[in-house]
């Protein structure tokens, strides 16, 4: 398995792939991918296993507060799962946080998403603190609107 920059010929194959993520994660349109492949590729990479496209994350550097990196999509094909996929696609993101000298990597997930709670803090993420706690994770209200409550989590960068 090895990343690389997500590219407008992986179009099909992602939307194929975040249909997989449901029901925590759900593909975007086409025309959405083409901005992340055309705009955005070195915050967006791809894990592949041959010529197979097994997980991907879609992020962005943000233009308001331009020392972080939102992580917006985060998804591992299920059969591959729990081998490290995400986890070298964090490092990519990573590493592309670095070389914007970015200070801090952040994501929401629903508060239902254990997979991705364990996910996040494994890899150093901090669960941030919210205004209620539920099955051990804190949970900020309405984070994205009216209902729609999410975990956030941050990771700070050296
Ligand atoms: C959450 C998700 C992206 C994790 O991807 P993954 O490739 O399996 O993650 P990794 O293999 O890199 O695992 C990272 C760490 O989390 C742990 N982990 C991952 N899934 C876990 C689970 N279900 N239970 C416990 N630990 C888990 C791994 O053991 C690993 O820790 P370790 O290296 O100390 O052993 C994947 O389950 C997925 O695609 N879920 C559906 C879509 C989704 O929910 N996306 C996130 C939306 S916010």
């Amino acid at each position: 398995m090895k990343t690389r920059p997500l590219s407008q010929n992986d179009i099909p194959a992602i939307i194929d792939l975040m249909e997989l993520g449901t029901p925590f994660v759900r593909p975007r349109t086409e025309s959405d991918y083409w901005l992340y492949a055309n705009l955005f590729s070195s915050t967006c990479p791809v894990a592949v296993d041959g010529d197979e496209l097994v997980g991907a994350i879609i992020a962005f550097r943000s233009q308001d507060h331009p020392d972080d990196i939102y992580i917006q999509d985060v998804v591992a094909h299920p059969e591959h799962r729990r081998r490290g996929v995400t986890t070298a696609l964090l490092n990519s993101v990573r590493d592309a946080a670095v070389s914007f000298t970015c200070s801090r990597l952040y994501l929401t997930s629903e508060p239902e998403n254990a997979p991705a709670h364990h996910t996040w803090t494994r890899r150093g993420f901090t669960n941030v603190a919210g205004d209620r706690t539920l099955n051990g994770i804190s949970v900020i209200s309405d984070y994205k609107g009216a209902g729609k409550h999410r975990a956030v989590y941050e990771l700070q960068l050296a």
